[in-house]
Order: structure tokens, then C-alpha cells, then sequence
């Protein structure tokens, strides 16, 4: 345990700036990032339960084992990070709350008089970032910290009662008509434990993180991006954290929000469009510039692209870089890729097609994978008038323009997302079997997005990537429900009801695609890859952060009552959404990611 004095010192050492100088910052030189004279490139993952853990030496417990294990929670996450040679960590700086809550962290309130609260205690409020920040820089992590989020479906209903259980489902998968005025996802995702009936629980924590459109009696999602009083309290939030974490050196991005869309778990109004959203990511994009002058601003969209959509920012697309003279295999050969248009996708597609079934009728036919048995798409799309048939990831339905927003100028790069699951890339090819067509969208996506990259002379990472096994299919909450869809049918491999399906990829199969996608993602020059979502056991449960620790469904027979455990001393893991590899294959998810981040150790 560090003394405070040492700790002042090893955190002035690692983490902020002593004076400013610009190279101590993460900026970016063409398609990648440089920091310290030298080029950063990287393999992350995502942690957005970080700061509901406790690092604090001033727990509020007489308990000194329990003080002890409480003051390691984000030092041992973040060190075993460090360990599998992760050098980025993406979580949530938010947490917005519509009351005070009674227990756990809390960043804002938000009253419904349109005023906000900022909590500002060490051990419960906006100051436990810091204590992310001090660590990191101590395990040489750089954060990658989001404003907030799209989602927030309903949560705090009792499931477990049948009686309400439709009140539960309030989103937009079972069409629940009641009014939602929810905007910003529940910072955590709720978590299921199985009882020893199976029937599933969902644990869900304190107060929703709404906020924002309801505390001004919104009626759209897109009142975020459009209401002025929405606006202003947004970038009051925004302002206060920019400021508060200007010289911090391992920060490297403010993302301004996850997976924006016209749509969430409240309804888009008829009007948005992309326009709405990339003039709200110039906004934003431009007060942080204004007001961090160290820092980029990245978008955090899931990477959607309207190629024939009209532009806000017209393009500024650069030639390709030339090549050195020593080719490096993972950089040089970029020819200046072709402008993504809809009659360019069609006939990729089509392209594609010939030749799968030209190989499927020379080989006999691919051993049939498990099906990934229909997608939960987060939220419903408006068709546009130019859809040509390109697919909802192509023709500006979610709102989402990526090239556009990468156009503005204050956007330093931008990133994508891969959730096959829950998101539809590609039409499926007949000639592929499902596995395989979730596969190859992923690899093309990559492409796209690569090619994107070296088009606008900008890097681009992928931000989250993930694909649910069967074995963790029960736990699956796909990003804009508080429902686990198949807890109920299945545990592990076991489908509890005859006729159904199981869901999921196997762990071969994951790890086979996570291997394709993270190569793919080197050899198209991202500038970084972060994998959605950090698993870890191990952690202390207590009132303090119960809402986020549950036990684990293998410790046989603990069943948490809506998460909350009763033993204040005992371990728990961290949140399980279908995407975390704790308890499912994790050394090899673990080692395959460390695998790609070895080949960024800089050669000697
Ligand atoms: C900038 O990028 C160029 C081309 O990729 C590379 O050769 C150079 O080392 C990079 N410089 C830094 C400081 O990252
Ligand atoms: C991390 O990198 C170090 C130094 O390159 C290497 O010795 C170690 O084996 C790597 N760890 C893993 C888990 O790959
Ligand atoms: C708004 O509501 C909060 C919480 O109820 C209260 O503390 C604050 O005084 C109110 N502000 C105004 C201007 O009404
Ligand atoms: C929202 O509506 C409530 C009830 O009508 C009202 O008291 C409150 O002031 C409104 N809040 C805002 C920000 O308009
Ligand atoms: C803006 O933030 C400050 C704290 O940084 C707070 O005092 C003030 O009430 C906030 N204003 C609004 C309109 O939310
Ligand atoms: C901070 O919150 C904790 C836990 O609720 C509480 O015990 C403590 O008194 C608060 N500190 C201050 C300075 O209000
Ligand atoms: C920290 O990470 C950077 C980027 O991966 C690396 O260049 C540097 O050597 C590391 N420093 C330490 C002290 O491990
Ligand atoms: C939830 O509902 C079930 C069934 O009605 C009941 O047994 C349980 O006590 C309820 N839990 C809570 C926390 O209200
Ligand atoms: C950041 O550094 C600048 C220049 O050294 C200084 O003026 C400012 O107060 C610092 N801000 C914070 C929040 O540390
Ligand atoms: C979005 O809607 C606005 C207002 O109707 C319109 O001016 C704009 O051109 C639209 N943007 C796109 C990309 O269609
Ligand atoms: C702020 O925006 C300008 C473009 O307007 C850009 O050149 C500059 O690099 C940005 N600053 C940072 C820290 O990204
Ligand atoms: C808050 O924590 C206390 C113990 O410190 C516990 O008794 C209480 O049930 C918790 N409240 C909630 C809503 O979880």
C-alpha cells in the first residue's frame, strides 16, 4: 500500500503534465496516434463498471481486511489489464441519476426543474475518476473516458415478480407502449444470476442514469442532440470534466458519447436524420476543443455509414502516404481506397456472392455452426428514401453519418463498434453458413472502416467488439433491454426448452472470429482495437457497490437477491451482459488479446 505522500508523487510522475508540453499527449500523425515522439498503437478493452469499484483509503469501513481489499478493487483490475500487455481501458465518465440514491457511485443528479447537482464526495462522486486516472498512470493504462451514452432502457421493476414482468420490458423488442422518457443507458447493465429454480433475475442497480431528456420532459430521443436547455446542461457536465482532467497525459480522448443514434430506448421523433447528429458532434467536439487544448475528441458512434447521404462537412480526403522505401507489412500498400458509395457496396456484395458460390461448388459444404438465431437489434430504423437496399448499417437510418462526423474538423478520430449480434452489416450470403457470414461481415467491416480511415487521413478505432457464446447466451442483455432473452431457455450448453434453438457462437468459433477480426483490424491500420467487455472475479462486494457485484453463477447455490449480496466481505464478479469472458473461456480470450497487443511492442 502507497503512502499518500508516495502516491501524490508516483501520480505526478505518471499522470499529469508538470508543464505543458504538447508530446506528453496523445495527438495523432496521419492515419495512427503518437505519444512522446513515438507511434501508439494499441489493444484495449472496455471497463465502464470502473468506477462503481472502491480504491478508496478512506473506505468508510472499520473492517481493515475489508478496507484493504476495498482500497485494491480498481488497482487490481487495472494491474491484471496491464499484465495481458492492454494498454487502453474505454469507460464510462458519467452517471447521471434522477435522485440522490442510497447507496454507490454517483456523478450528477439531475432534478426535474432542469437544474443539476454534481456529487463531488471522494468516496462516492465525480472524484473517484481520479482514482481511475492515478492508477492507470501507475499501470501505464491510458483511458479512454465517454460522456455518455445512448441507451437507457427502464429499469428498477421487479422481474422476478410476474406480475409486473411487462412493466420490465419497457423497450422497444416487445413494443411495451408505456411512456419511456429515458435517455442515457443505466450505467451498468444489469446483470442476471440464475436461481436455483433457472428462472432468471436481473438485478438492476439503484436509480436509472436517465437524466437528461426527462429531467426537461423530453419526448424523443432526439431532443438530446436538439433541445437547447438538454444541450446546455450537457455541456456543462462536459465542461467541468474537460477542465478537471485537462493535464492528464494518460487520457487519451474525450468520446463524446457511445452508439448515438436517432433512436434509443425512447422513440426518435419523424425529423432526425445524420444532419441532427453530426452538427451535435461538431458542437460538442467544438467546446471541448475550445476548452482542452491537450486532448482529441473522438465520436464513440458505432460507425454506421450513409454513403450517398448529403454531407454537413465536406470531405477533405488526403493521398494515400507514401510508401518507405523498408515496406512494413502492416502499414505501407495503401492504395487510395475508392469512395464509399451505394452502388460501389451492391457491387462488392455481389461480387462477393459469385465467388463464395463458386467455392461452396467446388467444396463439399462447411461444416454447419450453431446459428446465430436472429439479432437483437438495438433499436428499430427509418428507411430512407435513398435506401438502395444497402442495409440499415449503410443507408443513414440510425442517424449515424461516420464519414461526415470524421469530416469535422475538431473530431480527431473517430470509432466503430462490432456487435453481430446485435447489429446487421451485411445481408447473410446463401453460400456462407451462419458463422461464416458473421465472420466475413466482421472482416468487412474492418475493411470499410480502414479504408475509411486512410481516406480522411484520420485514425479510426474500433471501440467494442464482442460475440456472444452459447455458454453465455443465458447472461446475454442485448444494449437496449433490461431482459436477458435466453436465460430462460438455456444454462451452458443445456436448452432448457426442447425446440429452441441455443444462441451463440462456440468458444472455438469466438475465439476463431475475435483472432480474424484482431489481425484484420492490424493489417487495415486501425490505430486501435478495444474489446467489449473486461472480465474480472475477485472483486469485493458490499453495499457500496453491490449494484455492480454479484457472485458468480459457478459458486454454487449463492444467489444474490437482486444483485445485492448480503455477505459485505464477499467476492463477486464483474458485470456479466454475454460479453464478458470472466468464467467463459477466458484464458484463451485473454491470450488472444494479448497476442495482437504483442505485436504493438515496439521491435528493439
Ligand atoms: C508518424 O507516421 C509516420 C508514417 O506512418 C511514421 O513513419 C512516423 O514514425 C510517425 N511519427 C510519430 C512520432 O509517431
Ligand atoms: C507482455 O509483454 C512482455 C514484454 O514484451 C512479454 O514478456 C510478456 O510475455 C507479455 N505478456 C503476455 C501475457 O503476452
Ligand atoms: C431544483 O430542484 C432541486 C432538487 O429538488 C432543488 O434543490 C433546487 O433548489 C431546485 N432549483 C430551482 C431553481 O428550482
Ligand atoms: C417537467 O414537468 C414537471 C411537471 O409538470 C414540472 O414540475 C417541471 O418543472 C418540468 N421540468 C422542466 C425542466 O420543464
Ligand atoms: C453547471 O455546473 C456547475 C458546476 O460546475 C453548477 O454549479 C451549475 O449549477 C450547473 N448549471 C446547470 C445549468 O446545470
Ligand atoms: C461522502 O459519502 C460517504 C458515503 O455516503 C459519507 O460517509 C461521507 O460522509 C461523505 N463525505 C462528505 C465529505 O460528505
Ligand atoms: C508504457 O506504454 C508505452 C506504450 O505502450 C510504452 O512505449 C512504454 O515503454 C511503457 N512504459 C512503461 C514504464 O512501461
Ligand atoms: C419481487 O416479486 C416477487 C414475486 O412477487 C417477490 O417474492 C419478491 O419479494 C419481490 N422482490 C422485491 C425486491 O420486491
Ligand atoms: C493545467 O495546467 C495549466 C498549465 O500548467 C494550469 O494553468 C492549470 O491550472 C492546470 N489545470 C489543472 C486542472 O490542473
Ligand atoms: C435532415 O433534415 C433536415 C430538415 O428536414 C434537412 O435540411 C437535411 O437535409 C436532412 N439531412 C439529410 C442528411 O437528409
Ligand atoms: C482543435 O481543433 C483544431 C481544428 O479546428 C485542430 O487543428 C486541433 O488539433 C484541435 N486540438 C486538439 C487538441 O485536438
Ligand atoms: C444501502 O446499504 C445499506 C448498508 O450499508 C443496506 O442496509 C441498504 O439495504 C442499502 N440500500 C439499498 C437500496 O441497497
Amino acid at each position: 500500500m502507497l503512502s499518500l505522500a508516495a502516491f501524490l508523487v508516483l501520480s505526478a510522475a505518471w499522470g499529469v503534465a508538470s508543464a505543458v508540453d504538447k508530446s506528453n499527449f496523445v495527438s495523432t500523425n496521419g492515419t495512427g496516434f503518437s505519444v512522446n515522439g513515438s507511434e501508439f498503437r494499441f489493444i484495449g478493452t472496455n471497463v465502464y463498471w470502473l468506477q462503481a469499484l472502491d480504491n478508496d483509503e478512506a473506505s468508510h469501513t472499520k473492517d481493515h481486511e475489508l478496507r484493504l481489499s476495498k482500497a485494491q478493487d480498481i488497482d487490481n483490475v487495472l494491474g491484471n489489464i496491464s499484465l495481458a500487455n492492454i494498454t487502453v481501458v474505454r469507460t464510462w465518465a458519467f452517471n447521471d441519476v434522477p435522485q440522490v440514491p442510497e447507496n454507490g457511485t454517483w456523478f450528477q443528479v439531475l432534478n426535474n426543474n432542469g437544474t443539476a447537482t454534481l456529487n463531488m464526495n471522494e468516496t462516492t462522486g465525480l472524484p473517484k475518476l481520479d482514482r481511475i486516472f492515478d492508477m492507470a498512470a501507475k499501470h501505464n493504462i491510458t483511458i479512454l473516458p465517454v460522456l455518455t451514452n445512448n441507451y437507457n432502457p427502464i429499469a428498477g421493476d421487479n422481474l422476478t415478480d410476474p406480475d409486473v414482468l411487462g412493466l420490465g420490458r419497457r423497450d422497444v423488442l416487445t413494443g411495451n407502449a408505456l411512456p419511456r422518457n429515458y435517455l442515457v443507458r443505466c450505467f451498468l447493465t444489469p446483470m442476471i444470476s440464475l436461481s436455483p429454480s433457472r428462472r432468471a433475475t436481473i438485478s438492476v442497480e439503484w436509480q436509472d442514469a436517465d437524466a437528461y431528456v426527462r429531467a426537461f420532459n423530453g419526448t424523443s430521443h432526439d431532443e438530446f442532440y436538439t433541445n437547447p436547455d438538454i444541450i446546455a446542461a450537457f455541456e456543462n457536465y462536459t465542461v467541468t470534466l474537460v477542465k478537471r482532467y485537462v493535464n492528464r497525459t494518460n487520457l487519451l480522448a474525450w468520446e463524446l458519447a457511445n452508439d448515438p443514434r436517432c433512436n434509443s430506448s425512447i422513440a426518435a421523433s419523424p425529423s432526425c436524420n445524420t444532419t441532427i447528429i453530426t452538427l451535435w458532434h461538431s458542437r460538442i467536439a467544438t467546446l471541448i476543443n475550445e476548452t482542452d487544448p491537450n486532448h482529441l475528441v473522438s465520436a464513440g458512434t458505432a460507425g454506421f455509414f450513409c454513403a450517398d447521404c448529403p454531407k454537413s462537412f465536406p470531405p477533405h480526403t488526403v493521398p494515400p502516404p507514401q510508401t518507405s522505401p523498408t515496406p512494413d507489412q502492416r502499414r505501407n500498400a495503401k492504395t487510395m481506397p475508392k469512395p464509399l458509395t451505394n452502388k460501389r457496396i451492391l457491387a462488392e456484395r455481389k461480387e462477393s456472392r459469385k465467388k463464395n458460390r463458386a467455392l461452396k461448388m467446388k467444396k463439399s459444404p462447411p461444416a454447419e455452426g450453431v446459428r446465430v438465431r436472429g439479432r437483437w437489434i438495438a433499436t428499430p430504423t427509418r428507411r430512407q428514401e435513398e435506401d438502395q437496399g444497402v442495409g440499415s448499417a449503410f443507408d443513414g437510418s440510425t442517424g449515424v453519418d461516420s464519414e461526415d462526423i470524421l469530416s469535422i474538423p475538431q473530431i480527431g478520430f473517430s470509432s466503430f463498434q462490432l456487435f453481430p449480434d446485435q447489429n446487421q452489416y451485411a445481408p447473410n450470403d446463401p453460400s456462407l453458413s451462419a458463422f461464416n457470414n458473421t465472420l466475413e461481415a466482421g472482416l468487412n467491416w474492418i475493411i470499410a472502416h480502414g479504408e475509411s480511415a486512410t481516406m480522411f487521413g484520420k485514425p479510426i478505432v474500433l471501440s467494442g467488439f464482442g460475440l456472444v457464446t452459447q455458454n453465455a447466451a443465458p447472461f446475454f442483455v442485448p444494449f437496449n433491454t433490461t431482459i436477458a432473452p435466453f436465460a430462460n431457455s438455456q444454462v451452458g450448453n443445456i436448452s432448457l426448452d426442447p425446440g429452441v434453438l441455443p444462441f451463440g457462437v462456440t468458444d472455438a468459433q469466438q475465439d476463431d472470429a475475435y483472432s480474424q477480426w484482431l489481425q484484420q483490424g492490424i493489417l487495415s491500420g486501425l490505430a486501435g482495437i478495444i474489446q467489449y467487455q473486461w472480465g474480472q472475479g475477485n472483486l469485493t462486494a458490499g453495499p457500496a457497490n453491490a449494484s455492480i457485484i454479484a457472485p458468480s453463477i459457478s459458486e454454487n447455490g449463492v444467489v444474490s437477491s437482486n444483485g445485492v449480496t448480503t455477505q459485505p466481505n464477499s467476492t463477486g464478479i464483474s458485470p456479466q451482459d454475454g460479453y464478458s469472458f470472466a468464467g467463459q473461456g477466458e484464458s484463451t480470450v485473454q491470450g488472444t488479446l494479448s497476442g495482437a497487443a504483442n505485436q504493438f511492442v515496439p521491435d528493439s
